[in-house]
């Protein structure tokens, strides 16, 4: 017998979402229907505006995991539903395309559906500004939108609505934590909440760490990560990198995450560099013209009369469909 709440047929749906919404369908059973009422299965009697029952419902094989399925749309718009969104702790942001936005909410009850462990769902509508900040509005599920990720053992507080974040670098945070050696001084020039310096730390032996980014959000949640893992060794500044780097020690690594901009800060990235220092940037470009843009970083660093050498490239995400994010270690002689 499974517990349900009985409802008649006109309130079904709004019953159905605030079910989700609370956190409390019963996913190993279908929902039922009778000629006059509906009965939808939940896991607990929490105060509910309709009656309570108990009644025998088919139990579903295996509870859906994939929204596409589940998701309540006329027929020929299921094609255009985005084949992935982006996970931060327990809030999902999907790009919703322009023809289904007056379906929105619905995509994002049927995500929260088919993810239990989602909270709340954000509609992106893009990163703007020089703090790079999405534009995000609330269409499913409940509560702000900050949260709790976890990377690599590093727990981080982040607000996708006034911070940074993509949690689909993680295992290029990773690649460079493995490369820090033990006792290195390391400066992300472009360091948002904190997840480089955190992985780094967390992952390797660095003497310290300094993280410098512009958005005072972001600095404060930085402040927020460093102690919550207790990684006293990372150094959070507020403020332009033209400005506080020379303040700065020469290091042994420096990370460039601002891809729309990077290229503009490597001469002062370099000045900044121990002889043999690594440098990690990233770059977005026209596939067809990336070999141009890759000789004109190497070109650009060469003109402060160090020299640079190549030591990895690699494509590391589409960007638009003629466009991608590159990634490229650079050493400073
Ligand atoms: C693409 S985000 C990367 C954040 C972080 N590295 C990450 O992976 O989540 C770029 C960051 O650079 C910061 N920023 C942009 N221009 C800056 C500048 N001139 N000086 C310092 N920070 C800057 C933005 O506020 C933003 O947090």
């Amino acid at each position: 017998m499974a517990l349900c709440v009985k409802v008649n047929k006109k309130e079904a749906e709004d019953a159905r979402k605030l079910i989700i919404q609370m956190g409390i369908l019963d996913r190993r059973y279908r929902v039922f229907r009778d000629s006059d009422n509906v009965f939808i299965p939940v896991t607990g009697d929490r105060e509910l505006p309709w009656s309570l029952v108990e009644k025998e419902l088919p139990v579903l094989d295996s509870p859906e995991t994939d929204f596409h399925r589940i998701v309540h749309l006329p027929e020929g718009l299921r094609d255009s539903l985005p084949t992935s969104f982006d996970v931060i702790g327990d809030v999902a942001i999907i790009k919703v395309p322009s023809n289904l936005v007056s379906y929105q909410e619905s995509i994002g009850l049927a995500m929260i559906q088919a993810n239990p462990h989602l909270r709340l769902v954000l509609a992106d509508g893009g990163v703007k500004g020089d703090c790079r900040v999405r534009q995000l509005e609330a269409i499913a599920g409940e509560g702000g939108s900050e949260t709790v990720h976890t990377e690599f053992g590093v727990r981080m507080q982040i607000d996708p609505r006034k911070v940074y974040f993509n949690p689909r670098l993680s295992n290029e945070r990773h690649r460079i934590a493995q490369q820090v050696k033990d006792g290195e001084v390391v400066l992300d020039m472009f360091a948002g909440v904190g997840p480089f310096p955190l992985v780094i730390w967390k992952n390797s032996r660095p003497a310290k760490v300094f993280a410098v980014d512009m958005n005072p959000s972001a600095v404060e949640y930085m402040e927020r990560n460093i102690r919550l893992n207790k990684a006293d060794g990372i150094v959070a500044i507020l403020g332009d990198a033209n400005v506080v780097l020379a303040d700065l020690p020469q290091v042994d690594r420096v990370i460039m995450n601002l891809p729309q901009s990077a290229m503009e800060f490597l001469s002062l990235a370099v000045s900044r560099c121990k002889p043999g220092a690594m440098i990690h940037i990233y770059l977005i470009s026209e596939r067809e013209s990336w070999p141009e843009m890759r000789a004109r970083a190497l070109q650009q660093g060469s003109e402060t009369g160090r020299v640079l050498r190549l030591s990895m490239e690699k494509e590391l995400k589409t960007y638009s469909p003629t466009m991608s994010v590159y990634a490229l270690d650079i050493q400073v002689h």
